[in-house]
């Protein structure tokens, strides 16, 4: 009984959240920034290898825009890491590792 109350305690606060989130501004501003989070973590921590084009190749980096890989296979490198790239698991969750591959994606060259 306790467990059903709180569920549903849960989901109203749930359904508060996302109908103030709807209908403020500033929240809407906050959405846009947020229409590229990808970019903003690459930026932050694949430009030191990678550049900020995906084709520095420093420390032994690859070319990003000439990956052949699949989403999946690039989900995989940047969760695991490989060779002199550190994994990330501990410091992206898997929205944010979704979000930067596939703003790795638009860098080119994967087809
Ligand atoms: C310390 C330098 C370094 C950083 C920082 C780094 N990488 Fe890498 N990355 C590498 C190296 C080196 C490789 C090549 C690994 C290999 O194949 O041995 C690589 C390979 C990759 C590949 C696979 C490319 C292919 O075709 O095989 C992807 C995708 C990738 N990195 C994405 C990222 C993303 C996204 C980030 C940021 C979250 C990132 N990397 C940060 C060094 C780095």
């Amino acid at each position: 009984m306790a467990m059903r109350h709180l569920h549903i305690l849960a989901w109203g606060i749930a359904v508060l959240v996302l109908a103030c989130g709807s209908a403020s501004g500033t929240d809407e501003d906050h959405m846009t920034a947020e229409a590229s989070p990808g970019k903003a973590i690459f930026n932050m921590n694949c430009t030191l290898c990678h550049g900020r084009d995906g084709k520095a190749g420093l420390n032994g980096a690859k070319d990003l825009t000439a990956s052949t890989l699949t989403t999946e296979e690039m989900m995989a490198v940047v969760k695991n890491g490989k060779g002199a790239m550190a994994p990330y698991k501990q410091v992206l969750n898997t929205n944010e590792i979704e979000a930067v591959v596939a703003y790795v994606r638009t860098l080119g060259g994967t087809k």
